[in-house]
């Protein structure tokens, strides 16, 4: 149990999942590095009701499970949270790079904290895509009176600062759906976060970011991806085929329903065909089905087409961008997906990468669901959230003033609503 000063202190995720619904909260000490002061303290998780592929179509049902998993946390960390960092996803994203440019205020010339968010902030000078707002505004590189390539300008001198940066923009109808969620549940939202990005941070190393990597969040119905080379995000997409379709394919396959195909999938569920003889079987009887035998080796095929298809896909979106089998790190999969036995093995052999896992790193956990890859993103935006108060303190951000303005206006306009 927190006291209620400690509450100051506390800093939530919650990870809007198609499948499940996700929180995760934080006890975060300000006096440490980001890291080696935050500990998750209490996680909750329910099924998901209203959300298909990341967007909201009910939200009566969503706020209701939201509500659930909030509750759940609540019980456990023994005061109500009060605001969360929200995570957002599925396919209402979109990417583009703009430009900013400002002259450096001091007469000395030197670059300071003030100079960077002000060139970050011109970036939005360009009018956003009809109908999107902006969410993040990731930097690529500084130029600094014409010398480019610059990743950490502050300290510098020059007149003329200028930047490149990937902007982020969700489409304003979603954004305002979760918002509306979250608000009626009674929480306040600290700030709308792309998830995949948080959990990219979390999980990737600098190097890992610097030689090239691609970070893979197989979800139920979507699958979200994030390459990264030079330390930057270089593409992100979202794949309509999640784990969800590997249960369909089951059910259709051994002629059964979805709740016993997913009980399959969960306890027998393999890619690695080779593993298995004729002799391997399972009987659907015990998973509440007909009497049924079927063979492993079988299973693993049809989930092994799907997959398949999965990689082909990702590595369509990594020959968009010039990086079919050209990243050296990798890919590194998360999300309750990635759970399926042998992915690591088949990408390997079919894509000819270099495959992993992508844990949450270096943060300390009261609760095993640090270990468990479907609560990445949730813990991720605690992290997030801690890295971003950090930020603050130091009065740098690259926080962006449009999400956080259109937040508040919307927060005055929910608060009426909230029951
Ligand atoms: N051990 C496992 N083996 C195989 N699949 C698993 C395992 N555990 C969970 N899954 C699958 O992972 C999927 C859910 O993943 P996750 O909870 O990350 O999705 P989500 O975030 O709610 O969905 P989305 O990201 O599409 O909105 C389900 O299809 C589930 O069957
Ligand atoms: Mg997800």
């Amino acid at each position: 149990m927190v006291s209620k000063r400690q509450q100051l202190s506390l800093i939530t995720g919650i990870d809007i999942g198609s499948t499940g619904i996700r929180v995760a909260v934080g006890q975060y000490n300000q006096e440490d590095s980001v890291e080696a002061s935050i500990k998750i303290i209490a996680t909750g998780e329910v099924s998901s009701e209203g959300i298909v592929k990341g967007s909201i179509t009910s939200i009566e049902d969503a706020v209701s499970a939201i509500s659930c998993a909030l509750e759940e946390v609540d019980r456990l960390v023994g005061v109500p949270i009060e605001n969360a960092w929200v995570g957002i996803s599925g396919t209402q994203i979109l990417s583009k790079d703009n430009r900013g440019v400002i002259a450096v205020a001091k007469s000395d010339g030197e670059i300071g904290y003030e100079d960077v968010s002000r060139v970050l902030e011109s970036t939005q000078n360009i009018a956003s895509p009809l109908n999107y707002e902006v969410l993040h505004v990731l930097p690529r590189a500084f130029t600094v009176d014409g010398q480019t390539g610059i990743r950490d300008p502050i300290g510098m001198t020059g007149l003329r600062l200028e930047v490149d940066a990937q902007m982020i923009y969700g489409a304003t109808p979603h954004m305002k759906n979760i918002t509306k969620a979250i608000y009626r549940t009674g929480i306040e939202i600290d700030d709308l976060v792309l998830g995949i990005v948080a959990t990219a941070d979390a999980v990737l190393t600098q190097k890992q970011k610097d030689i090239g990597v691609v970070i893979v969040d197989i979800g139920g119905s979507t699958t979200t991806i994030a390459a990264y080379e030079d330390g930057t995000l270089i593409h992100t997409a979202v794949i309509p085929i999640g784990s969800n379709h590997i249960t369909n394919d089951i059910a259709l396959g051994l002629q059964t329903s979805i709740d016993i195909a997913e009980r399959v999938k969960l306890a027998h569920g393999s890619c690695a065909q080779r593993r298995y003889t004729v002799k391997d079987g399972i009987n659907l009887i015990d998973f509440g089905g007909e009497d049924q035998a079927v063979r492993k080796k079988f299973l693993a095929e049809i989930i092994s087409a799907r997959v398949v298809e999965l990689l082909e896909k990702i590595d369509q979106e990594l020959a968009a961008v010039q990086r079919q089998a050209l990243l050296p790190a990798g890919i590194i999969f998360t999300g309750g997906g990635a759970k399926l036995d042998g992915i690591v093995e088949i990408t390997k052999k079919v894509l000819q990468m270099n495959a992993g896992y992508g844990y949450i790193r270096g943060i300390q956990s009261a609760t095993d669901k640090i270990n468990d890859l479907a609560f990445t993103g949730a813990i991720a935006l605690v992290r997030w959230g801690a890295v971003m108060q950090q930020a603050q303190q130091k009065k740098f951000s690259f926080f962006i003033p449009g999400s956080k303005k259109a937040l508040t206006q919307m927060r005055n306009v929910f608060k009426f609503l909230i029951p």
